[in-house]
């Protein structure tokens, strides 16, 4: 039987929430693994629980903050237990517009997991196609998880999540990536 993995996004006009079905898509297409879509609006976070693996989807607002639906969740995540889990997260922003804070809520998510005990899984590369200033979210050249820009790069996000994806399934232990 092949894994299970936990998408859980918030999405205010939905760039996130059509990213994570692309994101299913992709992983589903694989047969490695099934997804179970959870807008975090509508869900109780202790789902989370119920899952080996998990990817979280955040867009950014109102200069680095998070998601509204996040943030009001945000203290629920003291209550879940995520010692030893697997977590990747992706996250939607305006480098553009927003070019000192791209992607930040992916950090404030990202750093509140860890503090939860999940394992980051699914770093990705800050390569020549991105043009901002600053992120929190990167460390060292590297985003914390995956960052898509559906206001400026759209034509860039299928490509970028089919490679994210095999690295996360690789991370996960669902998937061993074959060397070009
Ligand atoms: C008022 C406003 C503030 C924003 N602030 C940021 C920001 O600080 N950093 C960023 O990367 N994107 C920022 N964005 C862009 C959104 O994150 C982007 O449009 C994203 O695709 C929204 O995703 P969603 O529809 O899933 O919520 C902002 C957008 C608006 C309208």
């Amino acid at each position: 039987m092949s894994a299970t993995i936990g998408l859980f996004y918030g999405s205010t006009n939905g760039a996130g929430a059509v990213a994570g079905e692309l994101i299913k898509a992709t992983i589903e297409k694989t047969g490695l693994a099934t997804v179970d879509l959870h807008d975090v609006a509508y869900t109780n976070l202790k789902e989370m629980e119920r899952y080996n693996y998990l990817i979280l989807g955040v867009s950014t607002w109102n200069i680095g903050l998070l998601q509204d639906d996040w943030a009001d969740k945000f203290d629920e995540l003291d209550e879940i237990e995520l010692t030893g889990k697997p977590v990747a997260l992706y996250g939607m922003g305006d480098q553009y517009g927003y070019p000192d804070s791209f992607v930040d809520g992916m950090e404030t998510l990202g750093a509140k997991v860890m503090e939860r005990g999940g394992e980051p899984a699914g770093f990705w590369l800050v390569d020549d196609s991105y043009e901002f200033e600053y992120s929190r979210a990167v460390i060292d050249d590297v985003f914390i998880g995956l960052a898509l820009d559906d206001d400026n790069q759209s034509h860039l996000t299928e490509q970028r999540v089919q490679t994210w994806v095999e690295i996360v399934l690789e991370d996960f232990g669902l998937a061993v990536l074959v060397p070009a």
